[in-house]
């Protein structure tokens, strides 16, 4: 079995940028990775994106949330996540259940053993092996994710969520800090609010030094 690793953090934390560094580093030692995404990371699943994060989507209720992304997961797992296990290779996922429980558990409100449950119903209760949490200023990140959303143009506004209150980016916040909390062996929380070069030093060492318990040699 390869290894899961999965990226989380509030809007504009600056993960996928990370995600593609450290990709980038792991093939520089000769290891290959998948580099993933949620939703997404399959033709279904980033169909279902697009319905999720469309900015005019207003009326999506929070319940309605959970089962999109429960089924882009559900697709993305069968097609992605777990023949890439199997086939040993590291996939690294920019986000992955633990957004589910933050965004639409701890912030929208839906019951958290409703989500815990569709989770082991549907999902198997896939869990990464190591969960980065990159935790920034929140006026930081949603100023740095409003600018790029209104560069990328209306059309493809994926600005939903960040179009949402302070208070709800907060909870989300909690949220991940609440999960964090839960399984702290998984967990590494990653400090990003400084430069770009010395987050992605902290994150190669949490992840080389997983690699290693694994038995992987970096
Ligand atoms: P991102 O790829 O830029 O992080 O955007 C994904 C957005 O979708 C982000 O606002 C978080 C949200 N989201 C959920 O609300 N629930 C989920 O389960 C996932 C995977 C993402």
């Amino acid at each position: 079995m390869g290894l899961f690793i999965s990226f989380e953090g509030t809007e504009g934390c600056g993960k996928t940028t990370q995600i593609q560094l450290l990709a980038k580093f792991l093939e520089s030692r000769g290891i290959a990775c998948i580099l993933t995404r949620e939703p997404g990371g399959t033709a279904v699943g980033e169909a279902i994106r697009e319905i999720f994060l469309r900015s005019s989507n207003t009326a999506l209720i929070p319940l309605t949330e959970l089962l999109l992304v429960t089924a882009a997961r559900v697709q993305h797992i069968h097609e992605v996540i777990m023949p890439g296990l199997a086939a040993g290779r590291i996939v690294l996922c920019d986000r992955f259940f633990d957004a589910t429980a933050a965004y639409q558990g701890y912030a929208a409100g839906v019951p958290l053993e409703l989500i815990e449950r569709s989770h082991e119903l549907f999902c198997g209760n896939l869990a990464p092996d190591l969960t980065l949490l990159l935790d920034c200023p929140l006026e930081l990140g949603i100023a740095r994710s409003r600018a790029r959303n209104k560069a990328a143009g209306q059309e493809l506004s994926e600005g939903r969520f960040e179009d949402k209150e302070m208070a709800f980016h907060a909870k989300v916040r909690q949220g991940y800090f609440a999960r964090a909390d839960k399984a702290p062996e998984r967990f590494h929380i990653i400090d990003a609010g400084e430069t770009i070069e010395s987050i992605h030093e902290n994150i190669v060492s949490s992840v080389t030094a997983k690699l290693r318990e694994k038995g992987y040699a970096v």
